[in-house]
């Protein structure tokens, strides 16, 4: 079939679900309490893979189906989980302090989701069920990063090594599996890995029961209470260009309840959805004051209404419910939808936690630093009836040679030019960054006048909450997305991609290498 490349075509319909799915509107709201993922013990120590006598905590964690239930009134919903339960337990560990997990596929050998066999890497020569899983904000040697095509089937296991030699941030493991990872992540295997550091917990930050993960994804449940995930029209093409689920879980559960005491609160929010772009705010309940972003602390907190989350993005949330003894706070997403509910308690509490105004220096990387400049275009596939087919990282298929190969430690700006008509949260494995700026830009003159570059307005700095160390970057439509990188850590192979994991699985991804130093 004729492909064309057409970013600014009409905007796509919406696929809508072939199957009766669960309408969360006729749950009875806030009856489970909010589950809060375990925290995963370790099973003794063993030696790291480049020093036998250096010895570190060993996690066996096993991917398995369970049947769980996600809302009291419903029956069981099948799962694919890390240990038990979805999202899986939380690695807890300090910087600098090394850990090796085994991730082990104790999976059944078919798949319960429509895997799409037209897509690279999940032709149907491949296993139904295949597995690799990534630490997402880990700098992390590239042998223990889950390259997406060191996949491994049910039986088998993968035991990485990572040495956490970074700043306390929260980040969180998932599929990554080449042209599955949306069904494998959409079926349940992720998880909240938590660093921990002396900066960090110098500022006394509410700790303890007063912090809770928060682990936020959409879903389409059938009439049974099965996932559902959509499928095209074309039975012979069912891979879709978006999920956007009718029901939001919070770890796990459908419309849970908390309670909470009238304190301040500490929030490590997760984006997981395959999709959804969250923009949260409360009821009636108190502001937020965001002190972090995916990779740790903001130089200050900064006071928000609406707390805007894309896939893949973590927010670091304070919530002081102390004006509101005995109400009945609502968390919502969009305005309208809510996602949970905070009880909170009538008695009286003191609170010796604290939110320092200065919480941690963000040393600006300086753009004269940056050795070289990288035009990246992000763009659309589309067929001649204007329906996607896929998305390109500059024009770059995932099994062409690699184009982007930075030398380790050197700095480099990536000009993400976005012409599509959806914001891509675009991630890198291994780093951390900074946002520049954004600037509209004109997309059609660029694609169709030879990369003509016409800037249609002003470069405009990130929003304050964006401001930290980022790992994950919202790449506006129309919009030139400018970040800075150091690419300090490991020589290597990693991969940088979209986080709406329909585009990811879809050509969406490239591999990159870290090279030595010339
Ligand atoms: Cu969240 Cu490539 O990953
Ligand atoms: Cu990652
Ligand atoms: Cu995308």
């Amino acid at each position: 079939m004729a492909m064309m490349i057409m970013p600014q075509a009409v905007h796509r319909r919406p696929v809508p679900p072939a199957r009766p799915v669960l309408d969360p509107s006729t749950l009875t709201p806030f009856v489970d309490p909010l589950p809060i993922p375990l925290v995963a013990s370790p099973s003794g120590l063993r030696a790291t893979p480049s020093d036998a006598k250096q010895k570190v905590p060993y996690y066996r964690l096993p991917m398995r189906q369970v049947e769980s239930k996600v809302h009291r009134d419903l029956q069981p919903t099948r799962q694919w989980c890390v240990g038990s339960s979805a999202p899986g337990p939380t690695l807890e560990t300090r910087s600098g302090q090394g850990m090796l997990v085994e991730w082990a596929n104790e999976l059944p050998t078919s798949h319960f989701l429509p895997i799409d066999h037209h897509i690279h890497g999940a032709e149907a020569d491949k296993p139904n069920v295949r597995t690799v899983i990534h630490l997402h904000g880990s700098c992390v040697p590239a042998e223990g990063d889950g390259y997406p095509e060191n996949w491994f089937v049910p039986g088998k296991s993968a035991t990485y090594y990572y040495p956490n030699q970074q700043d306390a941030a929260l980040l969180w493991y998932h599929d990554h599996t080449l042209g599955i990872n949306r069904l494998n992540v959409y079926a349940g295997l992720l998880g909240l890995c938590i660093i921990r550091d002396p900066v960090e917990a110098n500022l006394n930050l509410p700790s303890g029961k007063y912090e809770v993960p928060l682990v936020l994804y959409d879903r389409f449940f059938d009439k049974d209470a099965q996932l559902y995930y959509p499928v095209s029209p074309d039975p012979e093409k069912p891979w879709i260009p978006e999920l956007f689920g009718n029901t939001i879980l919070a770890n796990g559960k459908i419309l849970p309840y908390l309670d909470v005491e009238p304190r301040k609160y500490r929030f490590r929010v997760l984006n997981g959805s395959n999709g959804r772009f969250f923009h949260l705010s409360t009821s009636n309940g108190p502001a937020f004051q965001q002190i972090g972003s995916d990779q740790g602390l903001l130089a200050s907190p900064v006071q928000l209404k609406i707390a805007s989350i894309a896939p893949g993005e973590r927010a670091d949330l304070i919530l002081d419910f102390s004006d509101h003894t005995g109400d009945q706070v609502i968390l919502k997403n969009d305005m309208l939808q809510p996602v949970m509910q905070f009880r909170v308690g009538k008695a009286k509490v003191t609170d010796e936690s604290s939110v320092p105004s200065t919480l941690r220096a963000v040393p600006k990387i300086a753009e004269s630093e940056a050795t070289r400049t990288r035009t990246l275009m992000l763009g659309e596939i589309e067929d001649l009836h204007g329906d996607s087919v896929g998305m390109l990282l500059n024009n770059a298929h995932w099994n062409m040679p690699v184009t982007e190969n930075p030398a380790l430690n050197s700095v480099e700006i990536w000009n993400l030019m976005n012409v599509t008509d959806d914001a891509h949260p675009i991630h890198l494995h291994m780093v951390r960054f900074q946002i520049l700026d954004r600037r509209r830009f004109d997309a059609f003159a660029y694609q169709n006048e030879n990369n003509l570059l016409r800037y249609r307005g002003a470069a405009v700095a990130p929003e304050p909450q964006e401001a930290g160390w980022k790992d994950t970057v919202r790449a506006d439509p129309g919009m030139v997305t400018r970040i800075i990188i150091r690419f300090e850590g490991y020589v290597g192979r990693y991969v940088w991609h979209c986080h709406i994991l329909e585009h990811e699985d879809n050509e969406m991804m490239r591999p990159y290498d870290v090279i030595a130093a010339r």
